[in-house]
């Protein structure tokens, strides 16, 4: 059988073809590796941007150029309240590319670093923390539900410090635990439609997010000597993972927080 009559019988088919995914702060770090595995996997992938509207253009460029499907739009997800107007402008983005306004995979990425301690800590710093970590991927779900198909899937992101909290991150760490809760909460929330809900938790993944920390050898080394698997994590080494939760290998899986640490003190 020829490699098109195979593809369209469905035999050899990409994992993810005609779905299409939305992933916050696709445009850097974890969520840009994640949007690329998404359209490798055959999906058609919106990405959000804050500030970096450059670099959004260079990720959507880089999928086009492999072959996937992607655009990107701006979100500053600290302003919840604007959330729903920009599902708007995602209705008429996949309106004009599939003829429907339909979600299938919502991955709830986006991350400000800010590394507030309790003694440099700010009420404005705690609230622009939450509003993004932690307020924004529910108001995401919230707007997302009616374009949500029945049987897709939610993947939040968390961290392995909102179970094993540093008291340099106290913030941080406390906002990454109420992502953890909300997705168990959202779980029960959406079973009834057969949509999964899911957190990663990436431990310590070489971004711009900890790329102070990656300056100083020693804790690099320090790190690496407290990983099972002895290395810093990649972000293809997180994508893999929501790739897999995305696939239908993952709809047995949910309300699950699944830690890709390599192994991160153990
Ligand atoms: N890297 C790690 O070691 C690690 C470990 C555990 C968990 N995580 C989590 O993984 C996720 C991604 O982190 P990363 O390391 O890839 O970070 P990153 O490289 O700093 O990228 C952050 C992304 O979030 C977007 N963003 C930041 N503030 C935003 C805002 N106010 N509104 C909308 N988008 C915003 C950025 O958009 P612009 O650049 O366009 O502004 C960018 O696309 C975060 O939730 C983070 O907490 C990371």
């Amino acid at each position: 059988m020829s490699q098109e009559n195979k593809v369209e019988n469905g035999i050899g088919q990409k994992a993810l073809t005609n779905k299409t995914a939305l992933v916050t702060g696709g445009s850097r770090g974890i969520g840009r590796a994640i949007a690329e595995r998404l359209a490798q996997d055959g999906a058609l992938v919106a990405i959000t941007y804050n500030s970096g509207k450059n670099a959004a253009e260079e990720v959507i460029a880089g999928i086009e150029k492999a072959g996937g499907k992607a655009f990107a739009l701006h979100a500053d997800l600290v302003d919840a309240n604007a959330i729903p107007a920009f599902f708007e402008k995602l209705d008429s983005e996949f309106i004009a590319r599939t003829g429907s306004n339909t979600l299938n995979i919502l991955v709830n990425n986006a991350g400000n670093a800010g590394w507030g301690s309790l003694t440099d800590a700010t009420p404005e710093g705690w609230d622009t923390m939450f509003a993004v970590h932690a307020r924004a991927p529910f108001f995401v779900v919230q707007s997302a539900q009616s374009r949500l198909s029945d049987g897709g899937c939610i993947i939040n992101t968390s961290s392995g410090l909102a179970t094993r909290p540093q008291s340099s991150v106290p913030i941080y760490s406390a906002a990454k635990a109420a992502v953890n809760t909300l997705t168990h909460a959202l779980a029960i929330e959406f079973g009834a439609r057969k949509i999964t809900v899911n957190a990663i938790a990436p431990g310590w993944t070489r971004t711009d997010m900890n790329a102070a920390v990656r300056e100083n050898s020693d804790i690099v080394k320090a790190i690496e000597t407290d990983t099972a698997l002895g290395r810093f994590g990649e972000t293809e080494d997180i994508a893999a993972v929501v790739g897999f939760l995305a696939s239908d290998q993952g709809g047995w899986i949910t309300g699950q927080v699944i830690e890709a640490s390599g192994g991160y003190r153990l």
